[in-house]
């Protein structure tokens, strides 16, 4: 039986990511649950702020929030990934469940990377330190999540530029920063 506590952030995980039951692998979307629910463990944020804080803080008065902005970004890899698998599926196939994981696993290293101080966002020194895509990969190995998810999460933002991105990261990157540079102060 889980904790209470961990119960209760089990129930707002799911609450927050309705599209973790597009992950068709039941120990998968086990893992990237658990992974989410063991950031909030860590994290001076709670379930709620995420539908109140911007997504970015590089683009000044953001109007997006945290969730608007992640689950967007994964209803874009998915559709993405699908066309790929649709019209070029035989010269090249994208894993669905690694993109619909890996893009919903991206930021999940913001939980450690923010704090909320008199209400405005900010990041901390373990931010300022260590940004998400690491303390993304640390978390999700922690919980098990596989390589090729995590290869996600470190490569998605700017750092994963000096990687070999696999086809999954492009698409998931892409999308991530579709809906992110329209906003991005100049
Ligand atoms: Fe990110």
């Amino acid at each position: 039986m889980p904790e209470p506590a961990t119960g209760r952030l089990r129930e707002s995980v799911r609450h927050l990511w309705p599209e973790l039951e597009w992950i068709k692998s039941e120990e998968l979307r086990e893992k990237v649950a658990r992974t989410w629910v063991r950031a909030f463990e860590l994290s001076p944020l709670a379930p709620d702020d995420l539908n109140r804080i911007p997504f970015t803080l590089l683009a000044p008065d953001c109007p997006v929030t945290f969730m608007e902005h992640k689950r967007c970004v994964v209803h874009i890899a998915r559709q993405s990934a699908e066309a790929i698998n649709e019209f070029m599926g035989r010269s090249l196939t994208v894993e669905m469940d690694t993109v619909i994981a890996g893009a919903i696993l991206a930021d999940v290293g913001k939980l450690l990377e923010y704090e909320n101080v008199d209400g405005k966002t900010r990041q901390s020194r373990r931010g300022e330190l260590l940004r998400h895509p690491f303390t993304g990969v640390a978390l999700a190995m922690e919980c098990g999540v596989p390589d090729a998810v995590c290869h996600i999460i470190a490569a998605h933002a700017a750092e994963g530029g000096l990687v070999k991105r696999s086809a999954e990261a492009i698409i998931v990157h892409h999308a991530d920063f579709m809906a992110y540079e329209p906003f991005k102060s100049r």
